[in-house]
C-alpha cells in the first residue's frame, strides 16, 4: 500500500516534471522562432517553419516572388506570424493539398497573399459568430494593425481561400 502510495507520489512529481520539461521546450522553440526571423530573415525563416509543416501534413507549400532585402524587423517579424498562423488556419480547417505564399514588394510596402486549394470559407459568416470563432483571424489583424498594415480575405467556398496582408513602412 505504502510503497503504491510513494509510486503514485514519484509518478505524479514524474509528471509535473515532464509538464514543465515540455513547457521550457515550447517556449524555447518560439523564442528560437523569433531569433530565426531576426538572424535568418523572413523568408528563409518561413521556408524552415514549412518545410516542418510540410512534413507533417503533407502539404504542398510554396513561397514566390521573394523579397531579396531586408525588411524592417517589426514588418518581418508581423509578416512571419501572420503566414504561420494563416498556414495553421490551412491546415486545421482547409481540407487542401496545396498552398502558396506570395510576396509583393513594392517602394515601402510589401504584400504578402496567401493561397489555398481547400474548402474555403465565408468571412462574413466567421464574424458573424462572435463567442464562438477562433482567434487566429482576429490576432492577424491585431497584430497587422499595431505596425499600419491590414488584412484582406477573399473566400468562396468551392475555390479554397485567399488571405492577403499589407503593410507599409
Ligand atoms: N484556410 C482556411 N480554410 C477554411 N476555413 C478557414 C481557413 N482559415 C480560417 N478558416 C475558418 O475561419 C475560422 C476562424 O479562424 P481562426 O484562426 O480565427 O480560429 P480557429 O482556427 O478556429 O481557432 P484558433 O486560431 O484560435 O486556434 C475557422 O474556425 C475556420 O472555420
Ligand atoms: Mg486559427
Amino acid at each position: 500500500m505504502q510503497r503504491r502510495a510513494g509510486g503514485s507520489a514519484a509518478n505524479s512529481q514524474g509528471d509535473a516534471t515532464a509538464r514543465s520539461n515540455r513547457s521550457s521546450a515550447a517556449s524555447i522553440v518560439a523564442r528560437a522562432g523569433a531569433g530565426l526571423v531576426e538572424r535568418l530573415g523572413l523568408v528563409p525563416a518561413l521556408r524552415y517553419l514549412f518545410e516542418g509543416l510540410a512534413q507533417r501534413s503533407q502539404l504542398q507549400i510554396s513561397i514566390d516572388a521573394v523579397p531579396e532585402q531586408r525588411l524592417p524587423r517589426r514588418v518581418e517579424t508581423t509578416l512571419y506570424h501572420v503566414a504561420k498562423e494563416a498556414l495553421h488556419n490551412v491546415i486545421k480547417h482547409a481540407r487542401a493539398t496545396a498552398v502558396r505564399v506570395t510576396f509583393q514588394r513594392k517602394a515601402g510596402s510589401i504584400s504578402c497573399l496567401i493561397r489555398d486549394n481547400g474548402v474555403g470559407f465565408d468571412p462574413a459568416s466567421i464574424s458573424a459568430r462572435p463567442g464562438e470563432q477562433g482567434f487566429g483571424l482576429i490576432g492577424m489583424r491585431e497584430r497587422l494593425r499595431v505596425v499600419g498594415g491590414e488584412m484582406q480575405i477573399n473566400s468562396l467556398r468551392e475555390s479554397g481561400r485567399r488571405a492577403g496582408a499589407e503593410l507599409s513602412w
